[in-house]
């Protein structure tokens, strides 16, 4: 592959996912696509700046005109642009189904006419439900996602592999775990209850914080994706995830341990809706394929908290602009 078109490449994932794909192959150029969203940043992108091989487009993947222009040239596609929040998919759902499901259907149809030769899918975990128990989802098992975001991203999921069957696009998917590092946007959990420890403010756990998540350090979930675009068979699903699970309290407790900060700012507060208790993925797919990941959790987890630390001004504006997002979003649960 020479060129390729990336789909949000200044989110948290992307951004990594364009500066190690650049960086792993030097033959690559790649075409950045993001509509810059609430959660999309170019600073993510700084140190791109004036390499050749790397061009940025704002614009949106719903509008097939964009989405034409932008693939022109590229022999394959890596689709992560998406509304990514499950909290703020309960409160509003229509953007999700807009730009995952609705967008993601004007990628293919883009694919499809301009003959890419390879099509990736970036999913998630939560396409799979909630897990009780100690087993792990594999990929042939059935879907059963729960929250508005988790149902669009199996949508777009399901729809990018009928492509395959029904128009030969040679399409794979990547179903990636909860995945952390520094850029995060500061709504998902571990870039949250960072900043608010480093400002004082309590954690929000939600429920009795028992819920169990698999975390996957960021560039290890992009060269997990690297690796399937590389290695992986067309129309084949590969699960990525890390072997760190845990509970929500013993993450809040190492973060806070970390951070030099006390107990007390765990503060306990009303569930979220239809919590998913537990994801759980089989990795040994792609692991077959000879991906492994190269991070530690402590210590990946520790050097993401000190970038957290280190880099006050880039979420401390970030958050002054959330503050009205958070107040509607606990008038709105109140409510309820
Ligand atoms: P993010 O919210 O940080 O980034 C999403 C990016 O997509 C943003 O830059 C945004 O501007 C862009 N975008 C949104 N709608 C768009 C549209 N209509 N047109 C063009 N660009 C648009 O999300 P992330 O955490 O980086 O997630 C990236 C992908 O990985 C998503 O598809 C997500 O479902 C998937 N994923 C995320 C995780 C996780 O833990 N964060 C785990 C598994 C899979
Ligand atoms: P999150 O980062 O939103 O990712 P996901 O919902 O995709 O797993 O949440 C991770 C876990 O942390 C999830 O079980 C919900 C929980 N959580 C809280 O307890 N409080 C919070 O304020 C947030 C954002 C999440």
């Amino acid at each position: 592959m020479k060129k390729a078109l990336v789909t949000g490449g200044a989110g948290f994932i992307g951004s990594f996912f364009v500066k190690v794909w650049l960086k792993e192959d030097s033959r690559i150029s790649i075409v950045n696509l993001d509509k810059l969203t609430y959660s999309g940043d170019l600073s993510r992108l700084s140190e791109l700046q004036g390499n050749s091989r790397h061009s940025f487009i704002k614009g949106d993947i719903c509008d097939p005109k964009t989405v034409r222009k932008a693939m022109q040239g590229c022999d394959g596609v890596v689709h992560l642009a998406a509304e990514s929040h499950v909290d703020r998919s309960l409160l509003d759902a229509k953007a999700f189904f807009d730009s995952n499901v609705y967008g993601t259907y004007v990628l293919l149809e883009e694919a499809r006419r301009a003959g890419v030769e390879r099509f990736v899918l970036v999913s998630t975990d939560e396409v799979y439900g909630s897990r009780s128990g100690k087993g792990y989802f594999k990929e042939k098992d059935i879907l059963n996602p729960s929250s508005p975001y988790s149902v669009s991203k199996a949508a777009a999921d399901l729809l990018a592999l009928s492509y395959v069957g029904t128009h030969h696009l040679p399409v794979l998917v990547t179903r990636g775990a909860n995945t952390y590092g520094p850029y995060q946007y500061p709504e998902k959990v571990i870039p949250l209850f960072t900043t608010n420890a480093l400002t004082g403010q309590k954690l929000p756990l939600y429920g009795d914080g028992r819920q169990i998540r698999n975390w996957l350090y960021v560039e290890d979930h992009c060269r997990g994706i690297l690796h399937a675009l590389k290695k992986g068979k067309t129309g084949e699903v590969y699960n990525i995830s890390s072997k760190t699970e845990l509970e929500n309290i013993d993450l809040t407790k190492k973060l806070l341990k970390i951070l030099d900060k006390p107990e007390n700012l765990i503060h306990h507060v009303t569930d979220r809706l239809g919590h998913d208790r537990r994801y759980a993925i089989d990795s040994s797919k792609l692991r077959s394929l000879g991906w492994s990941e190269k991070a530690k959790f402590d210590t990946a987890f520790r050097d993401t908290l000190l970038w957290y630390c280190r880099n006050e001004k880039w979420w401390k504006a970030i958050k002054e602009k959330q503050e009205g997002f958070t107040k509607f979003y606990k008038k709105a649960y109140a409510g309820r």
